[in-house]
């Protein structure tokens, strides 16, 4: 069975095996070293898997420009978030074009890949953080990020030698090559895709089952890679996921697996990018509902849906699936969204994350019209062992 294709048409691979892969491992050890953090290890990996096609490595200077005035890459394929790789200076005067330079993990010493250096340029951070994020406010978390970089980048080519080693939840890493597999052996035709860096709750769950309504099977892929502090962390996450599955969703109509990058909190270009992505796991339909990826007040509830409308279908080449602010309604006595409900604000159970977030670690149970008991319970326990620790 056909799926559908991936960004930019073909799955990248940049993930080197066998006789190979020993050879370049051993060349490794002559050349000259760039070491790098788990968020650039996670980029490193997902380009080599193919996450990020059509990217084949770290992005050089055209594209980079390009993709942060006006979402593509120099080619024109729709590209929003830039993925690069920042050294300081002292690095950079150590490399030349055409080096190719290991990629070494700066805690386990691990020679996680190699680049092949086509570019090496010096960005002004403050117009891509305007760009990325709309604002250079330092308490924003992606910003605050962007500028604990070094303003020099390295782009090229890249090859993974070694792959990281999931800590924990090993049974839900799929690469986008496998889900592609796996969906088509369940005779999948039509699979929506959800993002999320939170646990599942009703209003989640209600998005994804109107989706799964009209599609073949949902992909519930949390992202597991970096995210703010705040955060719930992603393996008490994991755990509610679970728990959720068995207990309030068909089997076979859905499959887990995780999203090993890091949280942006891009808001709007983070939801293009997220879209992208999925589909380079395989996905046809992808949900994007209130404030994707956004973070405090920075973008506005339906800013994410609206700069996806601005783009042409086939350029996107995966559906989105709009959903509106979605809460329980106590007269309705059922989940819905102003779409569907004629009642006041007084009958809507909306709780914000951080109002959540402060009663799971007062182990005060969020109602069921917000999230599921066993859900609940779950995050109880996981935020009392994380606080403790
Ligand atoms: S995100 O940063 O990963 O987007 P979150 O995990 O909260 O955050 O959201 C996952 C997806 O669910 C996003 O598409 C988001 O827009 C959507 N979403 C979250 N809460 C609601 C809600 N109450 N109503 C409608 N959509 C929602």
């Amino acid at each position: 069975m056909s799926t559908i294709l991936p960004h930019g048409g073909v799955l990248i691979n940049r993930v080197a095996e066998g006789a190979e892969r020993e050879s370049l491992l051993a060349e490794a050890g002559n050349l000259k070293s760039i070491n790098i953090n788990a968020w650039t290890i996670s980029d490193l990996d997902l380009i080599g898997v193919g996450a990020f096609s059509p990217l084949t490595g770290f992005l050089n200077e055209e594209d980079y420009k390009s993709v942060v005035e006006r979402m593509r890459l120099a080619n024109g394929t729709v590209w929003s978030i830039p993925i690069t790789l920042a050294v300081d200076e002292a690095k950079a005067s150590e490399l030349s074009i055409g080096d190719r330079v290991s990629l070494v993990g700066e805690e386990d010493g691990v020679t996680y890949g190699l680049i092949d250096v086509e570019s090496i340029y010096n960005v002004d951070q403050k117009v891509e953080a305007v760009n990325v994020f709309k604002t250079d406010d330092l308490e924003h978390p992606g910003v605050q990020k962007l500028f604990s970089r070094p303003s020099t980048y390295v782009g090229g080519t890249i090859t993974v030698l070694n792959r990281p080693k999931p800590e924990r939840f090993e049974e839900y890493y799929f690469d986008p090559s496998e889900t592609r597999r796996l969906f088509a052996e369940k005779g999948w035709r039509s699979v929506v895709g959800f993002q999320t860096r939170n646990p599942v709750h009703r209003a989640h769950e209600y998005i994804q089952k109107c989706a799964m309504e009209i599609v073949d099977a949902l992909f519930l892929n949390p992202l597991v890679g970096e995210t703010k502090s705040d955060d719930v962390p992603a393996n008490v996450r994991m755990k509610s996921y679970v728990s959720l599955l068995e207990n309030y969703y068909p089997e076979d109509r859905v499959f887990l697996g995780v999203f090993p990058a890091a949280m942006r909190y891009a808001g709007p270009r983070e939801a293009i990018f997220h879209a992208m992505v999925r589909k380079n796991y395989g996905c046809t339909h992808f949900i994007v509902g209130r404030d994707h990826a956004g973070v405090g007040d920075y973008y506005g509830t339906y800013e994410a849906q609206d700069l996806l409308k601005s783009f042409p279908a086939e350029d996107l080449g995966i559906t989105p699936l709009y959903f509106e602010h979605s809460f329980f309604c106590t007269k309705c006595g059922n989940m819905a969204s102003s779409k569907t409900c004629p009642h006041d604000k007084e009958h809507h159970l909306t709780l914000s994350g951080t109002k959540v977030r402060a009663m799971l670690r007062d182990g005060v149970v969020p109602p069921p019209e917000f999230s599921r008991p066993e859900v609940a319970k779950i995050l109880i326990e996981g935020m009392a062992e994380h606080y403790v620790l």
